[in-house]
């Protein structure tokens, strides 16, 4: 059991936060049990309750999940925006099940060869920061689309945010950190003077206002999603893309589209499982892993065991090794997902196993890459009174995405363009590797982690789950639902036990620190390579009791916290 003393449960009462005096984020609520309540679990207490907020206001899940998105978007900046990318799985109170993909795409000017020098050396320096890292924004498209599902004006789901940027909000310790760690880049990529950077270092309780993106959140507010792409906040993106190298061109915010597309069903135990298919390699991964642990009782062992962690281990391995050879957007490349989650592949696949032996990663592809570690993007779980539940998972890529913030208007574009496999066989900045199916390609979506995730018993929302973390995406969410459905934790132990991870590439276990001795020893006595990390991911977890009651968890890696309507 996770001692108690690490959850920091701060219960704040009050919840008529107006937003606009004195906003006071340095609270979290890390877990919150209730009957017949909306709940909302994101990175940031202020986001939280703007979510709730709408609950409060008679808004649904859909509601608070656009809301909280916002208002990420400003208390949020490492990885909440406007000028990123996410996507949405929802399920609606009358049974149906949909997901929405407002991921980036490559600019139209953009080719296979565009972060390759003339060397022929690939530049991952370009594809992480500056402005020819950047995709093009999905999220406002995205958000606009979401509405279809929700009950409350734009104007007042904005509202929060516009409010939060305005005047301004207490950073917490983490941010300033970041902010102060990117303060050479903010400073290299941008030509004026940018919110994120003052005078002397950011420090714990700092008022952080955004006057230019609260007027770009206003203009959004009033004219609606056509003013980021083809009215005054698209000219002023292209304006800064056209500054230094960015490919951005207003034909290309123009033509953005976000599609609905069916979600990645499976059933698991007695769930139905929805999560998001390509292109997210997030879906596929986790019902290939989930497949292939069927094989093997895993509940026989103890969790975060050696011999759990070693099987869970080797059906990573493979499932990240198919990731990099045959996902990608499926407009561009064939879509492999029924086959690599058909009984007669998963067989196949999981025959090489042998308990008690590592399978090398050389068997699959010979590779060798370093995983650089990172904790970006953000998720958001919603469960409203009704039913109704909205999983969505929001990103910039790396902390801050390109670091470029578009002048005059005052938000941050993604680096998203290092999603795609910038050349064949180089790592991205989180160790994937990729080939064709993930090249770069005009109009292509880049292949995602993000696993936004739905589980749903007797037709009925039983678990919303995700987490940010890069290629650790789907193996934190893998660890969350087996600790919670396998191993019988509770729900904040699902959550907050130490994690590890592996994605064939490099052929390495990545572990917490705090993560069992003795498992660690019996693993590398089999042959394992382990490697301790920083903190993997932050999930966010709403779990509906058999009973009926909620229990939203928000995780103690970070600032996350949970709000009731
Ligand atoms: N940018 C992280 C992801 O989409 O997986």
């Amino acid at each position: 059991m996770i001692n108690n003393k690490f959850l920091v449960i701060l219960f704040i009462g009050i919840f008529s936060i107006t937003f606009s005096q004195n906003p006071n984020q340095l609270f979290s609520v890390k877990e919150l049990t209730k009957t017949n309540k909306g709940m909302v679990v994101s990175a940031h207490s202020l986001a939280s309750e703007a979510g709730a907020l709408m609950l409060r206001q008679g808004g649904n899940a859909f509601d608070a999940a656009i809301a909280t998105q916002l208002a990420l978007a400003v208390v949020y900046p490492q990885a909440g925006n406007i000028g990123g990318g996410g996507f949405l799985v929802g399920h609606t109170s009358q049974g149906e099940n949909f997901s929405l993909d407002y991921r980036e795409t490559a600019p139209a000017k953009a080719h296979s060869n565009i972060f390759i020098d003339g060397d022929g050396k690939a530049r991952t320096d370009w594809s992480q920061g500056g402005h020819l890292a950047v995709g093009v924004p999905g999220s406002i498209r995205g958000m606009e689309q979401s509405m279809k599902y929700a009950k409350l004006p734009w104007k007042i789901l904005i509202a929060p945010a516009i409010k939060l940027a305005k005047h301004g909000f207490l950073i917490s310790e983490e941010e300033a950190n970041l902010l102060n760690t990117h303060r050479k880049d903010f400073i290299q990529y941008n030509a004026g003077k940018v919110a994120f950077v003052k005078d002397r270092p950011w420090k714990k309780g700092d008022l952080l206002i955004q006057k230019d993106l609260a007027k770009t959140l206003k203009r959004i507010a009033k004219k609606g999603a056509q003013e980021f792409y083809q009215g005054a906040i698209a000219k002023k993106i292209v304006k800064e893309m056209s500054r230094v190298k960015g490919l951005i061109q207003i034909e290309d915010l123009n033509n953005y589209k976000a599609i609905f597309r069916e979600p990645l069903h499976f059933t698991y135990q007695d769930k139905d499982i929805y999560t998001m298919g390509l292109p997210s390699s997030g879906g596929i991964i986790l019902g290939q892993i989930l497949y292939m642990l069927d094989k093997e009782n895993l509940s026989q062992y103890g969790q975060n065991s050696a011999e759990a962690v070693h099987i869970m281990v080797e059906a990573e391995r493979r499932a990240y090794a198919d990731r990099a050879e045959y996902m990608g957007d499926p407009a561009f490349t064939h879509d492999y997902t029924k086959y690599l989650l058909s009984p007669e592949y998963i067989n196949s696949r999981w025959k090489s196993f042998s308990f008690g032996s590592p399978t090398p990663s050389s068997q699959f592809k010979n590779d060798k890459n370093a995983a650089k570690e990172s904790t970006q993007t953000t998720h958001i779980s919603v469960l409203d009174k009704w039913g109704n539940a909205a999983s969505v998972t929001t990103t910039l890529n790396g902390y801050y995405g390109a670091r470029v913030v578009v002048q005059g208007a005052g938000f941050l574009l993604n680096n998203e363009m290092d999603d795609f496999s910038i050349k064949p066989g180089v790592a991205n900045m989180f160790g994937a590797v990729g080939g064709e199916a993930n090249k770069v390609e005009p109009g292509k979506r880049m292949l995602s982690s993000m696993t936004p995730t739905l589980i749903l018993k007797n037709k009925a929302v039983y678990m919303v789950v995700g987490t940010p973390g890069g290629t650790t995406i789907p193996t934190s969410v893998l660890q969350a639902i087996v600790n919670k459905d396998i191993f019988h934790t509770t729900a904040s132990d699902a959550v907050n036990l130490p994690k590890f991870h592996h994605q064939w590439l490099p052929d390495v276990i990545y572990h917490e620190s705090n993560f069992p001795e003795n498992s660690l020893k019996q693993l590398q006595k089999m042959g394992y390579i382990l490697k301790e990390r920083s903190p993997i991911g932050r999930t966010e977890m709403i779990v509906v009791s058999q009973g009926g009651q909620t229990t939203a968890v928000a995780d103690i890696r970070g600032d996350d916290s949970v709000a009731v309507e």
